[in-house]
């Protein structure tokens, strides 16, 4: 069955806005990382999608000319957070986030930033494994709800303080699959 359509004021973000600004974030990436290696770390599971294309966008070293482009690896984490009304959000790291990161230069990928507190939690525990840089890349970014300060270096799209949904992000596991990103009409 295909996906189910949501109307059309619904969309936030279409496909194609979403690919055009992928291409740019990729092209951008590409410069600043040429003829270096990248570990591409993705924050699962809703950066999968965001992580697929930014990969792909971002100029690949080929066997036969390996002096050029970005040596790329592919890296994730899975980490779940706990929101407490009357306290911060606390954060956990669920898998991964060990390997091959040591005196490596480590772009997060992450699908959106809201309140901080993830990107905090990541950043803080990456710093222990003693990389040679982190840099984050977000696809959005919802300044709105920050609770704690984070730096940003790569960001897709600043939104509005409403929760979306698709293109990876999800609302109680659905929406995943959706190929752009729309707001979740309240109920
Ligand atoms: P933070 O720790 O508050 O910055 O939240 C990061 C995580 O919250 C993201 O990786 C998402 O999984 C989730 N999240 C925050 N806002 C949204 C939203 O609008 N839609 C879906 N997930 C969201």
């Amino acid at each position: 069955m295909p996906a189910t359509k949501p109307p059309p004021e619904s969309v936030l973000i279409s496909e194609s806005c979403l690919q055009h600004r992928i291409r740019e974030l990729g092209a951008q990436i590409s410069i600043d990382y040429e003829n270096q290696e990248l570990v591409l770390l993705g924050v699962l599971r809703g950066s999968v999608l965001f992580f697929a294309d930014l990969a792909r966008a971002i100029s690949a070293t080929h066997p036969s000319d390996p002096d050029c482009g970005v040596q790329v690896r592919f890296e994730f984490v899975q980490l779940m957070s706990y929101h407490e009304s009357t306290k911060p959000s606390k954060v956990q790291l669920i898998r991964g986030g060990s390997n091959y990161l040591e005196h490596r230069h480590i772009l997060i990928v992450e699908d959106i930033v809201d309140t901080g507190h993830t990107l905090k939690f990541l950043r803080e525990h990456l710093e222990t494994l003693n990389p040679k840089t982190v840099k984050v890349c977000t696809l959005l970014d919802k300044p709105a709800q920050r609770q704690v300060p984070v730096a940003i270096d790569y960001i897709g799209f600043e939104i509005p303080d409403a929760f979306v949904v698709g293109y990876g992000l999800d609302y109680a596991q659905q929406y995943r699959n959706l190929p752009y990103i729309a707001l979740l009409e309240s109920t």
